[in-house]
């Protein structure tokens, strides 16, 4: 009798080993603290109602992650540069169902021209009277070597990927501690958790994003303000095509390819709106094995470095995992 329960009790914690494993390594797209939020936490559809600005909203992540809260019935108010695209993107919007018209505003402006930030704040609570979330999305990577960047890359790169987000998060956080609050979100990247080679500009971008809204994080969570730091891996969209290299005025053009192994933008948008919908500080959203090396870097940094990186990450393979080829 003793043997056959020791056998059951064995049989039951291999399958639950064999199935949690799958649960949380192999299928995972995301850190357990959002996977769980996914299954146990708030719906994002207790968003509905609220008012979000989304910046480079005319493709990618942006683009994805407004159909996905149009869905739930949030309101939007689109940024980007092409206007042409941003009203390609608010008729999707509007398919989704539950939004009206007047629910979806344009707001098309050059991120990098920090004097258009009051003026294009001014238009959206103009329009919607309050704002709710402000999700700073825009962003451009890049392709190139350490000692091939030049200084005026880094400056360009961090007045995109840094100085427009903090820039309009300055202009917008007096109106969230007079409306009783709000919630920013940033996408930062998993390069805002280690050192991603072939892409130091760009890297540092995310670290510097880091940095500067987990301040914001500390100084202002107690007034009201909500802070989501977004780490996505590779996910498909045209932001390799448009990335930076080290020169100015280049870009790396290269297209990404069907069978890279990249997360989808809308599986992407749908782990963005539950971080927004439960309040994650920090969420990684990426699939194996880049999210492994997201868990490496921070839980075991001295292994990482010393052990995994020599020996497992050498340049070449950490920019075929960056492309999604393994
Ligand atoms: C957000 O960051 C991820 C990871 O770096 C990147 O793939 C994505 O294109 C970024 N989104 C935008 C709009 O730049
Ligand atoms: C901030 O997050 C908390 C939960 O941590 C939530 O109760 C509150 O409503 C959020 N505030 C805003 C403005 O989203």
């Amino acid at each position: 009798m003793d043997a056959v329960l020791m056998w059951f009790i064995c049989v039951c914690t291999l399958l639950f080993a064999v199935f949690s494993f799958r649960w949380f390594y192999v299928d995972a797209d995301g850190d357990l603290t959002l996977l769980w939020a996914e299954r146990y936490g708030r719906s994002p559809a207790e968003l509905r109602g609220k008012v979000a600005w989304i910046t480079g909203a005319s493709s990618g992540i942006g683009e994805a992650l407004a159909y996905e809260l149009a869905k739930y019935g949030v309101k939007l108010a689109l940024s980007g540069t092409k206007v042409d695209r941003l009203e390609a993107v608010k008729t999707e919007c509007l398919a989704q169902g539950p939004l009206k018209d007047d629910d979806v505003l344009l707001v098309p402006f050059d991120i990098t021209d920090f004097s258009k930030h009051s003026e294009c704040f001014e238009k959206v609570v103009g329009h919607f009277k309050k704002l709710d979330i402000l999700v700073n999305n825009a962003g451009r990577s890049q392709r190139a070597r350490f000692d091939e960047i030049t200084t005026e890359v880094d400056y360009q790169l961090f007045g995109t990927n840094v100085f427009s987000h903090v820039s309009l998060t300055r202009v917008v956080l007096p109106h969230f501690l007079s409306n009783g609050g709000g919630h920013v979100m940033v996408n930062s990247s998993i390069a805002g958790k280690y050192g991603l080679p072939n892409s130091a500009s760009y890297t540092g971008s995310k670290h510097a994003i880091q940095g500067y809204f987990e301040c914001l994080r500390t100084e202002f969570e107690a007034k009201g303000v909500n802070v989501t730091v977004a780490c996505p891996g590779p996910v498909f969209s045209n932001v390799i095509e448009r990335c930076f290299t080290g020169t100015p005025g280049e870009v790396f053009g290269e297209k990404q390819k069907e069978t890279d192994k990249r997360m989808s933008t809308s599986r992407c948008a749908q782990l963005m709106a539950v971080a927004l919908a439960n309040n994650l500080d920090e969420v990684w959203i990426s699939l194996q094995p880049s999210l492994s090396i997201c868990y490496l870097s921070q839980y075991m940094p001295t292994v990482f470095r010393r052990v995994i990186i020599p020996r497992f990450l050498t340049p070449q393979k950490f920019a075929k995992l960056r492309e999604g080829r393994n």
